[in-house]
């Protein structure tokens, strides 16, 4: 097992990104600020509730049909292809794929290999045949992984749980398109949110619990620490709504009072009582809207799986 960081979190320069977007008259955070270490912990919980239906949908799914999924992965990529895993985290929804796939390699990616090492170190265990690799690389600003890393032969390219839809609509389609390249003539297979009635959707992002509202209020906590901003967490709302124009959820957290917050290099930021700072988007396709994007970034023949009520789909694509 080998671990790569391919790329260093620049501090400086998220802690610039961060700021930027404060000061933006509709302020606005990079949705990568809910990841540290307990927003890891709460986005794990919040798959555990019993309103946020898409890990538990995406795993029935694969549960169900996962065996013919493989198949028609196989009948594309060839026999034991590269496994490239964006997103990886604990590795396990891959890990539950080795058997029906048999890849011939492993890739994981994520943001910084730490997250990485202990899943892959328990997974070479229990696969000890099997070539892995965990690379540390934020890949929503690109995502490009050379040949010695990922082998040449056609691999295929696993983005599962809708991450896709965090991304707004032009780097959707530049990430599709990179993963394309990354594939080499192999394929992508990606879970998908589907568009569903508003009241489960809402209910998804806005649960009894306030796991979600914890989750989207610990963003302040961690512009405090790398901002050294002093963010009242208290005075704070989380707000979420499902846009049908756009076909995504919208996080917010909105101030309770009128206030001021202020952070490291004298720069301010005044809100009104009210006033937002927008954190998440969350998108949501058709079957036939996300097979078009799909053509869009250049694959072809798509092919989709989902549940019962069509709330979750699981696209597997030619690159
Ligand atoms: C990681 N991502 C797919 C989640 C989503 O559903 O958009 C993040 C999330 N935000 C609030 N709840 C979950």
């Amino acid at each position: 097992m080998q671990l790569l960081q391919l790329q260093h979190v620049d501090d400086a320069a998220l802690a610039r990104e961060a700021a930027a977007g404060l000061l933006r008259a509709q302020a606005q955070v990079a949705p990568k600020l809910f990841y540290d270490a307990l927003g890891a912990r709460l986005f794990s919980a919040i798959t555990e509730l019993d309103e946020y239906y898409p890990t538990r949908t995406e795993a029935a799914i694969f549960a169900r049909h996962g065996a013919a999924i493989a198949a028609e992965a196989l009948r594309i990529a060839g026999p034991a292809p590269p496994l490239i895993d964006l997103g990886a985290g604990d590795c396990a929804k891959a890990a539950r794929l080795f058997p029906l796939l048999r890849p011939g390699r492993y890739v994981a990616v994520d943001i910084a290999v730490e997250f990485l090492r202990e899943a892959l170190l328990r997974l070479q265990a229990a696969h000890p045949g099997l070539a892995m690799l965990g690379v540390g690389l934020d890949f929503s600003q690109r995502l490009v992984l050379a040949p010695h890393i990922t082998g040449d032969a056609p691999a295929l390219v696993f983005y599962p749980g809708s991450s896709l839809g965090n991304f707004a609509p032009d780097d959707a389609l530049r990430l599709l398109r990179e993963a394309r390249a990354l594939a080499r003539g192999g394929a992508l297979l990606i879970g998908i949110d589907l568009v569903k009635p508003r009241a489960v959707l809402e209910a998804a992002y806005d649960d009894a619990l306030g796991v979600t509202a914890a989750f989207n209020l610990n963003v302040l906590r961690n512009l405090n620490r790398r901002l050294g901003a002093d963010f009242e967490p208290r005075q704070w709302r989380h707000v979420a709504f499902y846009d049908a124009m756009h076909a995504r959820i919208e996080m917010h957290l909105e101030a309770r009072e009128a206030l001021a917050v202020r952070w490291r290099g004298g720069d301010e930021r005044r809100f009104a009582a009210g006033e937002r700072i927008h954190t998440e988007n969350s998108h949501k396709w058709t079957p036939e809207g996300f097979a078009a994007l799909l053509r869009e970034a250049g694959f072809s023949s798509p092919a989709h799986w989902c549940d019962e009520r069509r709330w979750f789909s699981v696209f597997l694509a030619a690159a």
